[in-house]
């Protein structure tokens, strides 16, 4: 018998409407379009409005639109995982709520954090149940509502990160397409570069927490920056050299979208043309969980079954890695 390899085999996303632009950034922060755009590549990004509506909103309408576009019976479903660093609450899961919303009544599900590599740790946890042949049918779905973490008083971080969810179907598959092989890496270095310091086990909410805006993200930029060019990089290489491939052999980079110059320098090093790198940051923004199922909704049309693609993604923690994968179907 072949080996039962793990294949993405439909993609579905959502953005929510609002669009906020780096004009209108400029309005309330101390920043401006040209800045923004040539240091980062954003023009604007979406921010889901509406009271009460959190990550599962979003995570939802994502799955929602995989399942229509697909035909794909709920009910078939195994398991939903949600990689999310903004989950709608911080015990009762987000994708427990998100699997009962999409009628995945059979399934179990759960959350799965690990900052801006959440996605890309959810591959390779949904391509191991698959790969096992304990599951059939894992959901995996990167969504994130990053401002409602975000100080939009704070330059450093607002003009950067928007909302928005992804989803991926990984099925069995025995003819050689889906995952092929990863190299994910972590280091608690990172924890005091990018992080949210209260509302956790260390420091719990409180009135001095919120006086003293703690419940926010805080990046120093230009370590993360840093540490996400070369690591980024350097991973992509490795998987490339590994698995005896070419920049010949790879059709699409799929990229974390953080910052456009991070991109460059990993496609720089990969040595893919610009047009074989996926990129959608001046649409978005940094969605976290987000970016790389996005992308692959975004670029489902070009896609072509037996293209190879390198993931590719660096965040908090830090948390880091790459992932190879034969693209499993013409859309
Ligand atoms: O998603 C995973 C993790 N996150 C990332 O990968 C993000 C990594 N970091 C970055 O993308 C970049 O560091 C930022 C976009 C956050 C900042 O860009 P930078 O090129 O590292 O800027 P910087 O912080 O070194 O600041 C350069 C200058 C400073 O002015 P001076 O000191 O040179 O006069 C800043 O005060 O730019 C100024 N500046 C701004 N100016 C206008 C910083 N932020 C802004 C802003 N608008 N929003």
């Amino acid at each position: 018998m072949n080996k039962i390899t793990a294949a993405i085999t439909a993609v579905g996303k959502y953005v929510p409407e609002y669009v906020l632009t780096n004009k209108e950034l400029e309005t309330f922060v101390d920043t401006n379009d040209e800045w923004i755009t040539t240091r980062t590549g954003i023009k604007e990004r979406r921010i889901l409005k509406g009271e009460g509506l959190g990550t599962s909103y979003m995570a939802i309408k994502a799955a929602q639109d995989l399942l229509q576009k697909s035909k794909i019976n709920p009910e078939e479903i195994d398991l939903v995982i949600v990689a999310t660093a903004t989950p709608d609450l911080l015990v009762a899961s987000t994708a427990v709520y998100t699997a009962t919303e999409i009628g995945a009544i059979n399934a179990f599900a759960y959350d799965l954090q690990a900052a801006c590599s959440s996605f890309l740790y959810g591959m390779s946890t949904a391509a191991s149940y698959i790969e096992s042949g304990r599951y059939k049918k894992v959901l995996l779905i990167g969504a994130d509502k990053m401002s409602s973490i975000i100080d939009y008083t704070d330059r450093a971080t607002c003009i950067i990160f928007g909302d928005g969810a992804g989803a991926a179907l990984f099925e069995p598959n025995t003819e050689g397409f889906g995952l092929k092989d990863e190299y994910l890496r972590s280091d608690g270095i990172g924890r005091e570069f990018l992080k949210m310091d209260a509302g956790g086990s260390i420091l719990p909410a409180s009135a001095e927490t919120v006086k003293n805006k703690q419940h926010f993200v805080y990046q120093e930029g230009k370590t993360v920056f840093k540490y996400a060019v070369s690591n980024m990089a350097d991973v992509s290489e490795k998987i490339l050299e590994r698995n005896h491939l070419t920049k010949d052999d790879i059709q699409w980079l799929v990229p974390h979208q953080a910052n456009n110059r991070i991109i460059e320098a990993t496609a720089n090093r990969v040595g893919v043309a610009a047009d074989r790198v996926m990129v959608n940051i001046h649409k978005y923004g940094n969605t976290t969980s987000a970016t790389l199922p996005l992308l692959l909704a975004d670029y489902e049309d070009q896609l072509k079954k037996g293209d190879n693609l390198i993931f590719a993604a660096f965040g908090g923690g830090f948390t880091w890695g790459a992932i190879y994968l034969t693209w499993a179907y013409n859309s």
